[in-house]
C-alpha cells in the first residue's frame, strides 16, 4: 500500500471517527453545561471559583479530584443554586440556572448533593423524619414515600436504627442517612460530596452497589474523592479542578499518566498503576496498559 493511499485512507477513518463521535454528542446530551463559572464567599473580592466550565453527558460515573481547597465542594453547591453564582452560564438538563423559589425547587429536585459535612444537611429529628422529607415535599404521596424509604434504608443497611433520633448516630450513621436523603428523591444527578471519607468497608460497598445501580438507570453520578484507587476503578472520566478551575477532564488512564497534572492537584498514582509501571520496567508487560484490577493483571502475566 503506498505511503499516500495509506494517508488518505487514515484520514478518511478519521473522518469517520469524526462523524460517529459528533453523532454520539448529538444523541447524548450534555446533562451539565458549565461556562466560564465564578463564585465569590466575598463580595466580588476574590473567587473560589473562577473561569470554570465543564460538560458532563447523561449518565456518566464522574470522579472529581483535586488538592484541599481547590473548589470541589463550592462547585458542587453552585450546581444546585446554593452558591449563587457571579458570573458565567450553568445549563442543568438543557435549562440555565435561575434564582428564584421555582426554578430552585426544579434544579434542586434533578440535582440531589451529598454534603461533605453530614452535620450541615441532616435537620430532621428521627432518621425516617429526615428521609422521609424530601419525598414528601417533591410530592411523593405518604404511601410511596414510606416505601421509598423502607427500600432505601434496606439497600443501605440503614433499617436497624430508622427510628432512632438524628443526633444520636456515629458520624458513619449520619453519612449514611444523608446519603438516603438523596438517593430516595431519584433526582438526574447524584453528587456526593467524599461519601466514603466516614463509612467502614461494608458500608462504602453498599453506598456503590446503591450507586451502581442508579448508573444502569441512566442517572448521572458525580463523586469528589481523594482515593485513587477508588477513582481509577470506578469512573468513566476524572475531573481534576486546581485554584477554582477545570484543569483536566479525561479518562482516568490519561490523568494517572499525567505527571503533571497529578502534581499540581495533589493526586496520587493508583496502586495498580504504579505496579504496572513497575511491571513493565522489569519488562513482565507491555507499556502503556492500563488494566483496572488486579484480575486483570493476573490475566496478562498469565496469557
Ligand atoms: N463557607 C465558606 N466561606 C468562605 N470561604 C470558603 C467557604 N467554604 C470554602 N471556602 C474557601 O473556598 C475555597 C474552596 O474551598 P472548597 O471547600 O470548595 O474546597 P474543596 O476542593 O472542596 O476542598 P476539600 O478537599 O478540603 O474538601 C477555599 O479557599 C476555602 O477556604
Ligand atoms: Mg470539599
Amino acid at each position: 500500500m503506498s505511503e499516500k493511499y495509506k494517508n488518505e485512507k487514515y484520514k478518511s477513518d478519521k473522518n469517520i471517527e469524526d462523524k460517529n463521535i459528533e453523532d454520539k454528542n448529538i444523541i447524548d446530551k450534555n446533562i451539565i453545561d458549565a461556562r466560564d463559572l465564578y463564585f465569590s464567599y466575598d463580595d466580588n473580592k476574590s473567587y473560589a471559583i473562577r473561569g470554570l466550565s465543564l460538560r458532563v453527558k447523561e449518565g456518566r460515573r464522574v470522579a472529581v479530584m483535586g488538592a484541599n481547597g481547590s473548589g470541589k465542594s463550592t462547585f458542587f453547591l453552585a450546581l444546585n443554586g446554593i452558591n449563587k453564582l457571579s458570573k458565567g452560564t450553568l445549563i442543568i438538563d438543557g435549562e440555565e440556572i435561575k434564582y428564584d423559589k421555582k426554578s430552585l425547587m426544579k434544579v434542586r429536585s434533578k440535582v440531589g448533593i451529598v454534603f461533605q459535612d453530614p452535620e450541615k444537611q441532616l435537620f430532621s429529628a428521627s432518621v425516617r423524619q429526615e428521609i422521609s422529607f424530601g419525598a414528601l415535599n417533591m410530592g411523593m404521596s405518604d404511601k410511596m414515600t414510606r416505601e421509598a424509604v423502607e427500600e432505601i434504608c434496606t439497600k443501605l443497611s440503614i433499617t436497624p436504627y430508622i427510628d432512632k433520633a438524628t443526633h444520636a448516630l456515629s458520624g458513619g450513621q449520619k453519612k449514611q442517612v444523608s446519603i438516603a436523603d438523596v438517593l430516595v428523591m431519584n433526582p438526574k444527578i447524584v453528587i456526593l460530596d467524599e461519601p466514603f471519607s466516614s463509612l467502614d468497608p461494608k458500608h462504602a460497598d453498599l453506598v456503590k452497589e446503591a450507586i451502581d445501580i442508579l448508573v444502569k438507570e441512566n442517572v448521572t453520578v458525580m463523586i469528589s474523592t481523594h482515593d485513587p484507587d477508588f477513582a481509577y476503578s470506578w469512573a468513566d472520566e476524572i475531573v481534576v479542578i486546581d485554584d477554582g478551575k477545570v484543569i483536566a477532564h479525561a479518562s482516568p488512564e490519561e490523568v494517572f499518566s499525567n505527571d503533571d497534572i497529578m502534581d499540581k492537584a495533589n493526586i496520587k498514582k493508583p496502586t495498580i498503576v504504579e505496579f504496572c509501571d513497575k511491571l513493565s520496567k522489569a519488562g513482565k508487560i507491555p507499556e502503556n496498559i492500563y488494566p483496572r484490577t488486579i484480575d486483570e493483571i493476573i490475566g496478562i502475566l498469565t496469557q
